[in-house]
């Protein structure tokens, strides 16, 4: 399976990772054939790439995680998102579910996160990042040997880790001009805004609520709201910090193009043990290589 770029996609071409709107619902199926309406719609909703089965057996078994507990993730948190918006209480129970069987799929499947799935239209940015920071950090909470009572609040705190962007409004996120300073600094409340909201919630522990507060921190402390270090820093918030930055960097935004998971390895380890946990970034090396 390949990662082609919309303007090299071709009529006749076999789609190897469906493709989701915003609200979860598929847009394009796995395994379906490029036809020139599908290509034409693909241009027409800014899709910037898609993954292109290679090879003669077509074989799609590249996912760390499956797609159906992908999708049960990506349909919760938009969920999630419009019942906040729409003023009620932040209920993660539906959540909880599809993250065990991420959890489980991960520890069960061994494999590398090479192939994640990473095509995501403009809307469907924040609750495609939150999976897939969810599954780079509990991949590295694997390596360190956590049960699975850490595995669980790494992973929550990793999945709702930029959850006070529900208190952003709509028109602030979805700009595409450059943001004013006013804007950028109230971008810069969500990791305070998460935190509260999840430190109140009876369903999260209060350190997975810590992840959401301190996953702008920098290891060497030029990082925000509080610009604590080290070892101030909680290690799930450490971990999550380099997950956000790793998914962040590979993927597609209007305003720049995806890396390369070598190029990105390549920023991070040059933040390693200054921005990064030294310790983190190996592991997260480990994983990708
Ligand atoms: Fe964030």
């Amino acid at each position: 399976m390949e990662k082609v770029r919309i303007e090299d996609l071709q009529v006749g071409m076999i789609v190897g990772k469906s493709i989701f709107a915003p609200n979860g619902v598929i847009l394009i199926r796995e395994k379906a054939v490029i036809t020139a309406p599908i290509l034409s719609k693909m241009k027409e909703l800014g899709l910037p790439a898609a993954y292109i089965i290679t090879s003669p057996d077509g074989t799609t078994s590249e996912d760390l995680v499956s797609e159906a507990t992908r999708i049960d993730l990506v349909r919760s948190l938009s969920k999630l998102d419009s019942q906040v918006r729409a003023g009620q209480n932040l209920n993660i129970l539906s959540s909880k579910q599809p993250l065990y069987t991420l959890i489980d799929e991960i520890i069960s499947n061994q494999k590398s996160l090479i192939g994640m799935a990473d095509i995501r239209l403009h809307g469907d940015y924040i609750y495609g990042h939150s999976v897939n920071v969810c599954t780079i950090a509990v991949k590295i909470g694997i390596l360190l040997g956590y049960n699975q009572l850490k595995l669980s609040e790494l992973g929550i705190g990793a999945l709702f880790h930029d959850i006070g962007m529900t208190k952003i409004p709509l028109q602030v996120l979805d700009k595409t001009s450059n943001l004013t300073n006013d804007e950028v600094k109230l971008i810069q409340t969500h990791p305070e805004a998460g935190f509260g909201m999840l430190k109140e919630n009876q369903a999260i522990s209060m350190v997975s609520a810590h992840v959401a507060y301190q996953h702008h921190e920098r290891y060497d402390g030029s990082g925000y709201p509080r610009g604590i270090a080290g070892e101030s820093i909680h290690e799930f918030a450490r971990i999550t910090t380099v997950a956000d930055v790793y998914d962040s960097m590979t993927t597609e935004k209007i305003y720049r193009r995806a890396k390369s998971s070598a190029e990105t390895l390549q920023f991070i380890q040059s933040k390693r043990g200054t921005e990064f946990d030294p310790d983190i970034v190996d592991l997260l090396k480990q994983i990708i290589l």
